[in-house]
């Protein structure tokens, strides 16, 4: 994969302003963009997507200094996290400035804002000069694309252009901190973590993740799901269930980073490395995987919950149809 030329850039920055959709890679995932100030062109993002209108976008902005255009009120604790991690996987939710469309913000009084840190979305972000709104670029609630060929796998041709940045660094969606009330909450879980969030602002962040007051679809439930129904496992009981499922009769696959040695014959095997951040890299391709297989049942070990394993377990609880922390759902895929 080379990366793209600058006429092409160019050319994707015009597609923007003609009011069109370019689909482009972050650090986190492959993002579906369109002019964040034209509600017109947003409203081709819900429709490309099947996502439901009332959901916020984050805005792309290609550098910090450009938060007053979109945000009404900038705290010191945002300046602060900005200088710490941007370009990067953080968004921020901010009190909105009132010009910003409420197709962006889905009504909401708060706008979600983050610079990404990949060098094509910079390029584009500064060709275009403007915010990009841009969701994950794939059909709603599915599994977040994170190389080109997911995209076109996705959406075909409801995007009018598709930059190939190679595949994503992270993997896995950028952590989102809510900063519009008193108190810094987060609000989705990702490489960023709370102990990161902590150490620059001094102070504890709370945390809202499976809080169904707040609207965030990336925390519904039952997102980030493949088609495979998945069975979350420790790595102890891994080998038992997956075993169980196939004398069931069921196309099961096993994802994990070691391979039991119990496992019985016929059952795919999804390998992830043992590092969590390169868990993080792999996990959406192994989902899409299983899919591709035809498997019926995926058997995911949980990762320990420190650093982005954290992040992890809520991707996986999520495709389990487990993202509000109940213990038993029955079908992860509705
Ligand atoms: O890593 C990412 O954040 C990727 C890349 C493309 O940047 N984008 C992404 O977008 O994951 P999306 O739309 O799939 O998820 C964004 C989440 C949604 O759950 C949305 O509800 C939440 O951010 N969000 C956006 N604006 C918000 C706001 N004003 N208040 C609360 N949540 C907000
Ligand atoms: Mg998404």
């Amino acid at each position: 994969m080379s990366a793209p030329s600058a006429s092409e850039i160019a050319a994707a920055a015009a597609v923007l302003r003609g009011g069109g959709l370019v689909a482009f890679p972050t650090e986190t995932v492959y993002g579906l963009g369109a002019n964040a100030r034209d509600p017109v062109a947003v409203a081709k993002i819900f429709a490309a997507k099947g996502r439901p209108a009332d959901h916020p976008l984050i805005v792309h902005l290609g550098a910090a200094d450009q938060l007053d255009q979109w945000a009404a009120v900038v705290p010191e604790a945002a300046r602060r996290l900005a200088a710490a991690f941007w370009p990067g996987p953080l968004a921020m939710v901010l009190p909105r400035r009132p010009e910003v469309p409420d197709a962006v913000t889905g009504g909401f009084d708060t706008v979600g804002l983050r610079v990404p840190g990949h060098s094509v979305a910079l390029a584009l972000l500064r060709a275009f000069g403007g915010g990009i709104a841009a969701p994950s670029a794939n059909r709603y609630g599915r599994v977040s694309p994170t190389c080109a060929a997911h995209v076109r796998e996705e959406l075909g041709d409801r995007v009018d252009h598709v930059l190939d940045g190679g595949r994503c660094d992270v993997g896995i969606e950028s952590t989102i901190v809510d900063l519009s009330g008193d108190v810094p909450r987060l609000l989705r879980p990702g490489a960023v973590t709370a102990a990161d969030l902590e150490r620059v602002l001094g102070h504890p962040v709370e945390t809202a993740v499976g809080d169904a007051a707040t609207p965030a679809p990336g925390r519904k439930p039952s997102h980030y799901a493949p088609l495979a129904r998945v069975v979350l496992a420790t790595a102890g009981d891994a080998a038992r269930t997956a075993n169980a499922w196939r004398a069931r009769g069921a196309r099961v696959g096993l994802m994990a980073a070691a391979r039991p040695e119990a496992l019985e014959p016929g059952i795919d095997w999804l390998a992830l490395p043992a590092d969590p951040a390169a868990q993080a890299h792999e996990l959406y391709q192994r989902l899409r995987d299983a899919d591709a297989h035809g498997l019926e049942v995926v058997v995911a070990v949980l990762p320990e919950d420190r650093g982005i394993g954290h992040a992890l377990r809520d991707r996986l609880r999520r495709a389990a149809g487990q993202g509000d922390g109940r213990p038993d759902v029955a079908d992860a895929r509705h």
